[in-house]
């Protein structure tokens, strides 16, 4: 096997410590500044017209009664804005077409001397359209699902080895449309300086947006800035650039003043992306002892005309997850006239454990097995998919180690068999997996000749922590405490960094400092110690670093756990105790660690229980568009929730021996969920969320109330 295997690295304090986050204090006094915290001198506002119908042509856009508004600047649309230059992203392409992709889509933007005139002018813009019938439901017949390449895999004879199994799950599972809704909406201030463009973003990758705005605006991308030195969550809608930071600039230079645009949360699910809707088929072939023979997923799911390579890969985990010699997976995907989904917490991933998980553990049942020995007798050896190794994989030590902490060996044998006055009792269990990545990072450290050190980089925090951790590991690799070193990040003006996202930030960022740091301090020794006058700078980039051939499969693993209590008049589900137990390498701040992976069970809950929107036929978009009718969870949903990881040393990942945590919290959950519904009541959640009206319903069908 070739690959970079890192030694036992030293690893000493402050990493691996709880460092509370060096950015709290900013924060919670209001000093951090957000994208639309900035408001330079003159600065304008904007504000989004959505457009009205689902498919079709604007015609006229009348604007007189929006300019009569006192403080109105402009109504921008595509008969009067600057035409942009080419972008590979089409949702970026704002303003340039008379031609409507999607409701809600952008047709024109209200500017004003204020927000409230900005807003007044929107509502007051009239669009006229000719629309065509759109085309918006999917279903398994649709002609127009394609499977791309790439996205069907097979492996022995599927077909045969299913017929001929002794014990057969086929079923389909649904999830809706789900959406991120971070707590700050998408928002950027814009402004143009000379020939230049500065522009504050809400993004969990500046480069990106710098690179997108350079070759919209046909600048170099020197000539573009991009600062996301806060941003308030993301869950991947922040992962690319957004059409708002083309709005803001376009705006800006439209009116030649400083522009602000926060997309209202009304708007968020039609222009940021969202997990799009998958209608999922799997297929298990068993012995009777419970070895799966064979296994088969396939994806029905869609993506919008203005993103044509979007899907959601919700095959991808059950490739390496368990054995079994005859294996098929396909996605398939249908372009809609929808809005464009994408990213959202371990896209792809989540969707598809949602339902390999739940026929898991419907296997489990069939087979009257327990589902955590089920797991272990399917645990591959190596990949299945690829048949390389696992540079470590722990998954049945994660459901080991949760069963005893959650006490399994205490649980009924059978569904339905726990009541308790009106509530039915359960518990269940299912795997987390997702990919531990690296993506080349640049960094740059410097030395003060009087004491006292600078990092650099512009890795992004999107609450996470990112910033803390990073002056641990430069701390760390320096020998000193984070209180001698000054760490600057999310700025395009700083050593390009990968995005915050793919849960490969901080490794992928982490090794950079690394490097810079670990190079800086030879420096020193050559110099004996003593900083020159002038300081020492190193800069640093990671690209052949991991130009190495990659003979390993790398991802991290866990096991949820859920007891829910289910409400046989109401068929309302409630989670009582939720459990993770992770390998995800070394963990290198327990406090945010934590703090992350409990988000994400807390998202995983969410979308087991409540979240959920439609896709409205009549009108083409997402009825469910706040905080309200889109109910994310809070902290009466989630009551006792606990997370541990094992210590789990991995030395082909990166210097520091971490997977990223951001989004392995989520993956499983919902099945974790949704299979202690069954345990508790005898009827299995196919569809997503578990919600009462439907429990009920089944529960009456079964006989079981
Ligand atoms: Mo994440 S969905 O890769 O930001």
């Amino acid at each position: 096997m070739t690959g970079t295997t890192f030694g036992a690295v030293p690893w000493g304090p402050p990493l691996g410590e709880p460092v509370p986050r060096l950015d709290g204090r900013a924060k919670v006094t209001g000093s951090a500044r957000y994208a639309a915290d900035h408001t330079p001198a003159g600065c304008a506002h904007a504000w989004p017209v959505p457009a009205p119908v689902a498919k079709g042509t604007v015609t006229a856009v009348h604007r007189a009664a929006a300019m009569a508004e006192p403080g109105a600047l402009s109504v921008l649309a595509h008969d009067d804005a600057p035409r942009l230059g080419d972008a590979d992203d089409r949702t970026l392409a704002v303003l340039q077409s008379p031609r409507i992709a999607h409701r809600g889509q952008v047709v024109a933007l209200a500017v004003a001397e204020t927000l409230p005139a900005a807003r007044a002018m929107a509502a007051a813009v009239r669009i006229e359209c000719a629309p065509v019938p759109p085309d918006l439901e999917l279903t398994p017949e649709h002609p127009r699902l394609v499977t791309p390449e790439g996205a069907e895999s097979a492996q022995g004879d599927f077909p045969a080895a299913f017929h001929g199994a002794q014990v057969r799950i086929d079923a389909v599972y649904s999830i809706p449309p789900l959406h991120n809704h971070p707590m700050e909406p998408h928002a950027a201030t814009a402004q143009w300086l000379g020939g230049r463009l500065v522009v504050f973003d809400s993004s969990q990758g500046s480069n990106a947006v710098r690179d997108a705005l350079a070759a919209l605006f046909e600048l170099e991308p020197d000539q573009v800035s991009v600062v996301s030195e806060h941003v308030g969550g993301g869950f991947g809608a922040k992962g690319t650039p957004r059409p708002h930071v083309v709005l803001a600039a376009m705006a800006a230079m439209a009116v030649n003043r400083p522009v602000k645009l926060a997309l209202p949360r009304g708007l968020l699910p039609a222009l940021t992306g969202y997990r799009a809707s998958t209608l999922q088929r799997v297929r298990l072939g068993a012995d009777t002892e419970g070895r799966v023979r064979a296994i088969a997923h396939e994806v029905d799911t869609y993506t919008s005309p203005l993103s044509p390579d979007w899907r959601e890969r919700a095959t991808q985990p059950t490739r390496s997850l368990y054995a079994a010699p005859h294996r098929l997976t396909r996605e398939r995907v249908a372009p809609l006239d929808v809005p464009s989904p994408s990213w959202m917490r371990a896209p792809g991933e989540c969707s598809g454990m949602f339902a390999v998980e739940s026929a898991m553990d419907e296997l489990a049942v069939a087979c009257a097995m327990d589902p955590i020995e089920l797991r272990a007798r399917n645990e591959p050896d190596v990949d299945p998919h690829t048949g390389r190794p696992f540079s470590s994989r722990h998954l049945v030590e994660c459901l080991r180690a949760g069963a005893d902490r959650f006490g399994w060996a205490d649980r009924d044998p059978a569904p339905a068999m726990r009541r308790q006055g009106r509530l039915l009792i359960g518990s269940g269990v299912a795997a987390s997996t997702y990919p531990a990545e690296v993506i080349p990072s640049s960094a740059r450290a410097h030395a003060n000749p009087g004491g006292g050190f600078l990092v650099e980089i512009n890795a992004t925090d999107i609450g996470t922590g990112a910033r803390t951790v990073l002056a641990q590991i430069a701390a760390s690799t320096l020998g000193i405490g984070v209180d001698e070193l000054e760490i600057d990040i999310g700025r395009t003006d700083l050593p390009r960094a990968p995005l915050a996202g793919g849960s490969c930030g901080t490794a992928s960022w982490g090794w950079a400092v690394h490097k810079a740091c670990g190079e800086l301090s030879r420096r020193i020794d050559e110099h004996q110690g003593a900083v020159p006058a002038g300081g020492l700078t190193v800069t640093v980039d990671t690209t052949e670093d991991l130009a190495t051939d990659d003979q390993y499969t790398r991802r991290s693993f866990g096991a949820q756990f859920a007891e829910v209590a289910v409400d046989v008049d109401t068929g309302e589900a409630r989670v009582r105790r939720l459990l993770g137990v992770f390998a995800a390498g070394r963990i290198l701040n327990p406090r945010t660690a934590r703090s992350q992976l409990l988000g994400g069970m807390i998202m995983g809950l969410s979308m087991a229980l409540t979240e959920t929107s439609t896709l409205d036929l009549a009108f083409g978009d997402h009825p469910e568009r706040d905080l309200a009718s889109y109910h994310v969870a809070s902290c009466a949903d989630v009551r006792e929730i606990d997370v541990h990881w094992l210590a789990e040393e991995d030395s082909r990942l990166n210097p520091m021996g971490s997977k990223g945590i951001g989004e392995l919290g989520i993956v499983g959950t919902a099945a974790a969920v949704t299979n202690a519904i069954h345990h508790a009541t005898g009827v299995r959640v196919r569809d997503l969320p578990a919600q009462p009206d439907a429990l009920l319903e089944a529960m009456i069908a079964q006989g079981r109330i």
